[in-house]
């Protein structure tokens, strides 16, 4: 039977933190089924409801809209623990989660020794990522070596066991190796993340024939991305990246569904760039200007609180972006947090090392950190935009730099979020 309902994906076409979070949460309220498709608690997704602000971590988005389903696919790697903390939360601010959250029983477990094992090794890396010590990369690396434990695994017990004491005693040797030692706390911490096993077994599902399913049957679908496609295993700036492909194409398989059940690919981007943790940024600010846009972007980790940095929009990357993912339309957010600024630049190529030029985003990530961005300068329109609810009602020249933002990545703009209420996110058409 075909396919009758529609699905769509959202992926960040940054380092991340491009405000996926908030567009899922507008776009869900017209969607049926919310999933997310990789990463785990490494994300952190802000969503501002009323006066409340719900920070997201591995819940997909959608779940603050009364009766939406909402899943983890198979691409996400499960931190049990902190799952647990986040539906507590959510139940006790009085969001009924009842029969709404699913999770793949193909899904990888995230477990306390993985998160040691993140933090020791970038504690004694040379070269460091920045990672947020949620233990994401020795997760997916149990997972890619054929070794890791799965959701579906909690339902055996004795093959559960054997499986979980393999890993912590390769964990606790390889830490030993790295000079790092292993704390007190990692027992009592197991025995918690495995003492939910019986509860997280509970919301078990198979997402992609559940999706598949809700697809035949007219119902619409949202797949949640998380981080950004430079952030990205594959297409990213390697190895300052993740350990999941965060990329369109990451939705089919982190969710069990085929490719040509994705009808639409929208891909969020700020209004200006930022990263947090290690790894270029061709773009970035002189400090004095990086202090001022982060203080008026507010651009602090939503999980692990760090800076960011901050930088001019560069379409070298969000033109990446487009190919990779194939996007059919943009978000740009936090246009609002450039209202004060008189000048902006916008970078249209870089100028390599050897004094070439290119439009296109280089596979040598070393080779990024010696780039020079060449600028195209546009004027500011210094007028508070925060109010305005309709595309037209902006400033010329906001809309000029949208315009701009549209041509150099050929992807048309169909939303613009000037503030974090859902009604500061304007539908463009
Ligand atoms: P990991 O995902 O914790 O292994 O971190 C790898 C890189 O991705 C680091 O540079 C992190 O700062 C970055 N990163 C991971 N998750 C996010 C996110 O949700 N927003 C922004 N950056 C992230
Ligand atoms: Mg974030």
């Amino acid at each position: 039977m075909a396919q009758q309902g529609s699905c769509t994906v959202v992926v960040g076409c940054q380092w991340g933190d491009e405000g996926k979070g908030k567009i899922v949460d507008v776009l869900a309220e017209d969607v049926d089924i919310v999933a997310r498709y990789q990463g785990g608690a490494n994300a952190g997704h802000t969503v501002h409801v009323g006066e409340d602000e719900f920070i997201l971590h591995q819940i997909p988005s959608g779940i603050l809209h009364e009766g939406k389903r909402c899943l983890l696919g198979n691409g996400v790697v499960l931190d049990i623990t902190r799952f647990f903390e986040e539906y507590d939360v959510l139940v006790s601010r009085g969001v009924d989660v009842e029969g709404r959250i699913g999770v793949s029983r193909r899904a990888q477990l995230l477990l306390p020794y993985h998160r040691l094992l993140d933090q020791a090794t970038e504690e004694s890396a040379d070269v460091k990522i920045g990672t947020t010590g949620r233990g994401i990369g020795p997760a997916y690396e149990d997972k890619t070596g054929r070794r890791g434990v799965r959701v579906v695994d909690l339902a055996n017990t004795e093959r559960l066991q054997r499986a979980v004491e393999q890993a912590k005693a390769r964990v606790c040797m390889r830490i030993g190796e790295l000079g790092a030692r292993v704390s007190d706390d990692l027992d009592r911490a197991m025995e918690e993340a495995l003492g939910l096993g019986g509860r997280l077994l509970a919301l078990a599902t198979d997402t992609g024939p559940e999706i598949s399913q809700a697809l035949r049957e007219g119902r619409r679908v949202l797949l949640e991305g998380a981080q950004g496609t430079a952030l990205d295993l594959d297409h990213g700036t390697y190895p300052f990246v993740t350990s999941s492909n965060t990329t369109a194409a990451g939705a089919a398989t982190g969710t069990g569904i085929g490719p040509t059940a994705i009808d639409a690919v929208v891909g969020v981007v700020k209004a200006y760039t930022t990263r947090v943790g290690e790894g270029p940024l061709p773009t970035a600010f002189e400090p004095e200007m990086d202090e001022r846009v982060r203080v008026l972007g507010g651009e602090y980790g939503a999980t692990t609180g760090r800076p960011r940095r901050c930088g001019w929009f560069d379409s070298v990357i969000t033109r990446h972006a487009a190919q990779v993912n194939g996007l059919t339309g943009l978000a740009v957010t936090k246009l609002d947090v450039l209202d004060t600024l008189d000048e902006l630049k916008v970078a249209t190529a870089y100028r390599m090392p050897d004094g070439s030029l290119t439009e296109r985003f280089p596979a040598d990530t070393w080779s990024l950190t010696a780039v020079e961005p060449v600028y195209e300068n546009l004027p500011g329109w210094e007028a508070s935009t925060a109010e305005v609810l309709r595309l037209e009602d902006l400033p010329a020249n906001a809309r000029a730099y949208l315009d701009r933002i549209e041509e150099l990545t050929g992807t048309a703009v169909q939303w613009v979020s000037v503030g974090t209420r859902r009604s500061q996110i304007i539908p463009v058409g």
